[in-house]
């Protein structure tokens, strides 16, 4: 199969509706391809997996992501493109490849970041610092719902500074957010 963000897209939007989550997928998707690029991996690959990781929540959130395989594999993607979706589930048992151990470490903290940038005067990524989202993960009473040890833990298992993964996933998502294609649903606002 070859994979293109025009037709992920096209298969997320038959499954989700919410804006939040379509942004949320967004979200994942930039910070995949970013990390792909890095990696010297497949972007659109990379890419497509983030934008679909999410696809069975809107339909199944008390059963996700057990319903992906049934919904990717009749929209004509492959097992091991199917694997690399479930992977994020976090009781996952199995070793994680570097595909998913990234995509563990930027779910959570794709909305952290943006979290973050809604709360400046700006509500923009542009200028968004580094340190200033590190304090915030300190304060327990901001952005409760998103879990702090899934951010460290997920960026440990990739082998990478938690600041300079927060570093690297802020300037991906800003860089993005100027992008024609995430014109549509702005990550911020
Ligand atoms: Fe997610």
């Amino acid at each position: 199969m070859n994979y293109t963000r025009q037709q992920a897209w096209q298969h997320l939007r038959q499954h989700v509706n919410s804006e939040v989550l379509l942004k949320h997928c967004l979200a994942v998707e930039i910070a995949m391809r970013a990390y792909a690029a890095k990696f010297g991996e497949d972007v659109e690959y990379w890419g497509a997996v983030g934008l679909l990781h999410d696809v069975d929540f809107e339909k199944f959130p008390e059963d996700h992501p057990n319903h992906a395989r049934e919904i990717l594999t009749a929209a004509g993607y492959d097992s091991q493109f199917v694997t690399d979706v479930e992977s994020h589930a976090r009781d996952w048992k199995r070793e994680r490849t570097l595909l998913q151990k990234t995509l563990l470490a930027v779910d959570e903290l794709t909305g952290f970041i943006i979290a973050c940038a809604l709360v400046r005067p700006d509500k923009s990524l542009d200028n968004l610092e580094v340190k200033s989202v590190m304090k915030k993960m300190k304060d327990k009473a901001f952005a409760r719902a998103v879990n702090r040890e899934t951010i460290t833990t997920s960026a440990a298992a990739m082998n990478v500074e938690l600041k300079e993964h927060i570093e690297f996933v802020t300037k991906a998502l800003a860089q993005a957010a100027h992008m024609p294609e995430y014109q549509e649903l702005p990550l911020v606002g």
